[in-house]
């Protein structure tokens, strides 16, 4: 057993509450590689805002758990070190598991070093998704690991959920089902999806807003609950235009409007999940030097840039829609004294 305290991580109890009161989000970021694990952290630190690094069970399976441990434990380093070298405060990172698909996969993540896993349950009968959670939350909690849930469906496909339809979260369910499970925090579905085609939306239509009014009711009925979402992206035209541009080809995707996340983070949503922008960003990057540079084929010369994009996509997420620049040390103040 690798506990995650001894590789510098914390669970997500203090960063949600800060979240939950100040009005901001936590960043959610999903890596798989060493750039974007080294773009997040420098945005991150040099923004000052705390984060979850996020790891799928795909990027777990593509990158080796056990490398991908030591990576994150030299992230926290990286991090420190940066922070030092700037004389910024350090930041708060929790390593967690994104959309984990059974209590086996969680409970190896929770022996392996993560600080706070998700169990989505949301394609199961309800009674199963109650099961699941409140088992993987039994077990957690023995080691001080936060547990997310989910409820809810969000169209398009998940990593092991393809659905065409949007069930929004029921705000009463969601009250049982946090009262049954004891999670620590809730995934809900408000018209989000997975991916780069979330909306279909004609030339000069406008994207549609979220169903902030269920997430309204969530947060009457559950006063003091951080809330989740996933699906969050919002799919800059800019990294569309310019994959297109050097060669790529993405027929009109749309993603989350701004300012719906925004107030989504102002509201009771403490974890926002970002995966499929980042991606944009550093395709963009790499197809704009494969075209303009074709004699190129120093690795560093191609990822070198899409890092360079992607702690710009960072940042800007992090000060202008997240809201969370500016809100590490705090937390790690807090953290510290508990310690
Ligand atoms: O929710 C999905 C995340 O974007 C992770 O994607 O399963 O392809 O790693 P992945
Ligand atoms: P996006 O595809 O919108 O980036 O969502 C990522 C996500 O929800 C990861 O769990
Ligand atoms: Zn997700």
């Amino acid at each position: 057993m690798v506990y995650y305290t001894e590789l510098g991580f914390y669970n997500t109890k203090v960063m949600f509450k800060h979240a939950y009161q100040k009005g901001f989000a936590v960043p959610a970021y999903n890596f798989n590689n060493m750039e974007q694990l080294q773009a997040i952290l420098t945005a991150c630190v040099l923004t000052q805002s705390p984060v979850i690094l996020q790891v799928s069970k795909g990027a777990r399976q593509y990158a080796n758990q056990t490398l991908l441990r030591y990576l994150a434990k030299g992230a926290v380093e990286f991090a420190k070190e940066l922070a030092a070298k700037n004389g910024l405060s350090e930041i708060p990172i929790a390593l967690h598991l994104d959309h984990g698909d059974s209590f086996e996969l969680a409970k190896d993540c929770i022996e392996n070093g993560f600080s706070s896993v998700m169990i989505d349950g949301s394609h199961l009968p309800y009674e199963e998704n109650v099961a699941i959670t409140k088992k993987v939350v039994e077990f957690a909690h023995q080691y001080d690991v936060t547990v997310e849930g989910e409820l809810g469906v969000l169209a398009g496909v998940e990593e092991h959920v393809v659905s065409d339809k949007t069930i929004y979260t029921d705000p009463d369910q969601a009250v049982d089902f946090v009262e049954k499970t004891g999670v620590d925090s809730l995934a809900i579905a408000i018209g989000t999806s997975h991916g780069a085609y979330k909306f279909k939306v004609k030339p000069g239509e406008e994207i549609p807003p979220l169903r902030l009014d269920i997430l309204e009711k969530v947060k009457e009925k559950l006063p003091g609950f951080p809330i989740v979402l996933h699906g969050a992206s919002s799919v800059p035209q800019e990294y569309v235009e310019m994959i297109n541009k050097y060669g790529g080809k993405l027929e009109s995707p749309a993603g989350v409007r701004e300012d719906q996340i925004i107030a989504a983070a102002k509201s009771a949503v403490c974890k926002v999940n970002v995966d499929t922008d980042s991606r944009l960003a550093m395709t963009a990057a790499i197809r704009k030097v494969f075209w303009e540079k074709p004699e190129e084929f120093d690795p560093r010369k191609y990822l070198g840039p899409a890092r360079e994009e992607m702690i710009k996509l960072y940042s800007y997420k992090n000060e202008k829609v997240l809201l969370s620049a500016g809100k590490a040390p705090d937390i790690i103040k807090e953290l510290k004294g508990l310690q």
